[in-house]
């Protein structure tokens, strides 16, 4: 399948694997590069741009393939050290830059001068006609159902991805609830060139998470996600535990007056512990409705490989069938 994303990033399959905290290492990335998608290391999982420097050389070491990495711009007073983050992906050589969050435009000339392609992942198509208008290269259109933040707008992919078609000139993948070949056909048919895919990335053999992660997303469905920290504008899409359901008490009690402080035991630092060491009510963390869909825990190469066979047999067999 050839599309404008697998021209652009000169990867075999339109399958993206999105940066993900304390999940998107050189294992993972390498894994989904190594069988023709596109992986993605995230650069702030690495606390010093010297260790970023070093996960893109390991990374390198484990695939001669395209990989990425994912700069997320936080809404933080104390910003970490962009400008070291964003030299060590140059000088590792890496030509692909999924940036998230904020608008990145005061980053942008620097990864353009050094030839990098940037790809730009945001949830309204303001933003995404905002990400064109400054000279990305393409954009990752996040619907309400992902993982993770879908901002604050609570519109959903059968929607925003034709709105998306409607009004951008460049290419842009569909991001969120995506899990399969059914996926990927359903988002090209809505206007998309490729799939990003997150939640669906963490439950594969390769991904470094302790195995309690990925059971946790096989055995929950599609009812088992809950938002977080809408009060806080900062809306986050996580799955249930015990922590999450006192954080969600906190936030009724508390309502308008709820501060990042009341909360700080649910949600900071909570990472490491559950994705290193699999105390699965540590805190809150990010995961898609799609968590419905996944059922298995496939390595990264046959999970692509499904996608793409499953994908081509809807287009040939179910849907040609339907019309000829
Ligand atoms: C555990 C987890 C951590 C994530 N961390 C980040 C992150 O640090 N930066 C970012 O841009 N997106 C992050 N995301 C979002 C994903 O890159 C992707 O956009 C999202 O998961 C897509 O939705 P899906 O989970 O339905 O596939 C995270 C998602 C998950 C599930």
């Amino acid at each position: 399948m050839r599309t404008k994303i697998t021209e652009l990033f000169e990867i075999e399959h339109p399958i993206m694997q999105g940066g993900m905290h304390y999940v998107a290492f050189a294992e993972l990335s390498s894994a989904v590069s190594n069988a023709g998608g596109l992986g993605i290391i995230t650069a702030l999982t690495q606390k010093t741009p010297d260790d970023l420097a070093r996960e893109i050389d390991k990374c390198h070491k484990m695939t001669d393939k395209p990989f990425g990495v994912n700069l997320t711009f936080l809404p933080t007073v104390m910003a970490p050290d962009y400008p070291g983050y964003i030299e060590a992906i140059i000088k590792g050589g890496v030509k692909i830059v999924e940036t998230a969050g904020r608008n990145p435009k005061d980053y942008l000339p620097a990864l353009k001068d050094a030839g990098i392609k940037v790809i730009h992942k945001c949830t309204s198509v303001r933003h995404a006609l905002k990400a064109e208008q400054i000279g990305c290269d393409a954009v990752s259109v996040d619907g309400f159902e992902c993982g993770g933040h879908p901002g604050e707008d609570d519109i959903p992919n059968f929607i925003l991805l034709p709105r998306a078609a409607e009004e951008l000139t460049i290419p842009f993948v569909a991001s969120g609830g995506m899990a399969d070949g059914r996926s990927l056909v359903a988002a090209m048919a809505l206007g998309a060139e490729g799939i990003n895919m997150g939640t669906r990335f963490i439950a594969t053999k390769e991904a470094p998470v302790h195995e309690n992660v990925k059971k946790a997303i096989v055995a929950a469905s599609e009812l088992d996600t809950r938002l977080i920290m809408r009060s806080l504008r900062n809306t986050e899409r996580v799955i249930s535990n015990a922590a999450v359901e006192r954080l969600i008490e906190k936030e009724k009690s508390l309502g308008d007056k709820i501060r990042f402080e009341d909360i700080i035991e649910e949600v900071a630092g909570v990472y490491p512990r559950i994705m290193r060491e699999g105390d699965m009510d540590a805190g809150a963390w990010s995961c898609g409705m799609v968590a419905g869909l996944i059922h298995n825990i496939p390595t990264c190469k046959e999970l692509i490989s499904g996608i793409m066979e499953e994908a081509g047999s809807i287009i040939q067999k179910r849907l040609y069938g339907m019309i000829s």
